[in-house]
């Protein structure tokens, strides 16, 4: 201010000088001329003093606008530097404009070096090709997104995402291309990483599905196995017997059909206890044939149980599947626990048998570990019609469940037994079996003691 205040002192000066010179000259000629052209010079120099006051204002104002300028400019290129991604600004043609330090930093130059560039030259030649796609978006609301690599003092960088959007000048007019990139080189191994962990978790996760229904498996077939001895063994016994009795009765028939007199036949008949044999022999029959019916009734229900296909529904005696299921559970674990049934008549459901029997398998497997220890253990399984469903209670008087336990039970994974007993597997498959056969299953305490376990599903 104080240099134009002087500059403006200067300008005036040589005015006031010239005036001087003026009336100097004007001095000689005759009053009323010299008197007009004064009049005119005042003018004229009252003109200059307002011109040279424009003239002072227009320059101030201008100054006060080319600060703001600076301190703008200022601004946007603190802001340029600060900004940590990659900017680049090209012209219409793809030629580089200006980098920003980030950018520098990266390709190794300065903005200078690479000004009037090509885009495609700053760019790894395997990516090439991408330049023209990068600078080539015509409307504003063509924003490219490209992944690439650039050319560093070290070769190819690591991967970029690179996010080019259209410049405009004032008039709206496309004058070239802003491109902001940042490298996702580090962001993509951390979700290959993260990829690669879901999967193998996901890998895992299958196994131990797998695994605990290899183990259910398991328990049916230990089940099914401790079923079938009974019958098979008492099938095996009466055959001895049988044998037994048909050498005796061969040994009698050769007597009889021999030379043998009446006497020595009826010493031999009471010797080889052949009346005894007879009577017994009816009972024998019934005895076998009642074990291979009870055989053939357990491989019926296996039959059924591996035949019906999953997703096909049928209407399943509900009676049938819960005794089978607690017979073949308790049978396949060692130690005795009461069971009780307490079951309305003629109950059906609809849903696929398999899997109705493995979630009262795992119920009831549950409620055997649960009662294990108590004085006197039992498990009671009620069944009844409740409107258009069927409810199956399956209560312990085991240890019960705690809060932590009743939050996560259905949860994948969730156990409290030691390794290799328990996989917490086994409710969060039933819950899923009975949300899709459109039912539910819940638990609770009972105010008596033990846990119940209710699971409701449509009746058939
Ligand atoms: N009848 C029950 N009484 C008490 N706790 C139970 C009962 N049934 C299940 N639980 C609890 O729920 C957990 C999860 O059961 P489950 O999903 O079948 O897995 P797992 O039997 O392999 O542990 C069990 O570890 C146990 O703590
Ligand atoms: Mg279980």
């Amino acid at each position: 201010m104080a240099e134009r205040g002087e500059s403006g002192s200067k300008v005036g000066a040589e005015i006031g000088l010239k005036t001087g010179l003026l009336d100097r000259a004007g001095a000689g000629l005759p009053f009323a001329l010299a008197s007009d052209q004064e009049t005119a010079w005042i003018e004229v120099i009252r003109k200059m003093d307002e011109v040279y006051a424009d003239l002072l204002r227009y320059e101030t104002e201008l100054e006060d606008k080319n600060t703001a300028l600076e301190e703008a400019q200022a601004f946007i290129s603190s802001v340029i530097e600060a900004v940590s991604d990659v900017l680049i600004v090209c012209d219409r043609d793809g030629r580089v404009l200006q980098i920003n330090p980030a950018a520098m930093q990266l390709l190794g130059c300065r903005s200078e070096d690479v000004a009037q560039r090509s885009l495609a030259d700053l760019l790894d030649p395997a990516d090439r090709r991408q330049a023209a796609a990068l600078v080539g978006a015509q409307a504003s609301s063509d924003v490219v997104n490209l992944e690439v690599r650039f050319v560093t003092a070290h070769g190819p960088s690591d991967l970029y995402a690179v996010n080019a959007a259209t410049r405009h000048d004032p008039t709206g007019v496309r004058v070239g291309t802003v491109l902001t990139a940042r490298p996702i080189g580090e962001l993509r191994r951390a979700y290959e990483a993260l990829h690669a962990a879901h999967s193998k978790l996901q890998r895992a996760q299958r196994q131990l599905i797998e695994q605990e229904k290899m183990a259910s498996l398991g328990r049916l077939v230990a089940g099914v196995a401790h079923e079938l001895n009974n019958p098979i063994s008492f099938i095996y016994g009466n055959i001895h017997t049988l044998e037994r009795y048909r050498k005796r009765l061969s040994n009698y028939l050769q007597a009889l059909h021999g030379d043998a007199d009446a006497e020595e036949i009826a010493a031999l008949r009471r010797e080889l206890r052949i009346d005894a044999l007879l009577d017994d022999y009816g009972s024998l029959i019934e005895g076998t044939l009642e074990g291979a019916t009870r055989v053939s009734d357990v491989v019926k229900n296996l039959r059924r149980l591996s035949f019906s296909k999953p997703g096909e529904m049928q209407s399943i005696d509900v009676e049938r599947v819960l005794r089978t299921a607690a017979l073949w559970a308790t049978r396949a674990k060692p130690g005795h626990v009461a069971l009780s049934f307490d079951l309305e008549p003629e109950l059906a459901v609809m849903g696929h048998e398999g899997q109705f029997h493995q979630i009262i398998v795992n119920l009831i497997d549950n409620a055997i570990d649960a009662v294990r220890g108590q004085v006197a253990p039992s498990i009671t399984i009620s069944a009844r019609r409740q409107g258009d469903d069927i409810t199956i209670t399956i209560a312990d008087n085991g240890h019960g469940l705690s809060e932590a336990a009743i939050d996560l039970l259905f949860e994948p994974f969730f156990t409290t037994k030691p390794v290799g007993e328990g996989t917490g597997l086994g409710l969060w498959i039933s819950y899923g079996i009975a949300r899709e056969h459109g039912g539910s299953l819940s638990a609770a305490n009972r105010p008596e003691g033990g846990a119940a376990f209710v699971l409701t599903l449509p009746a058939g």
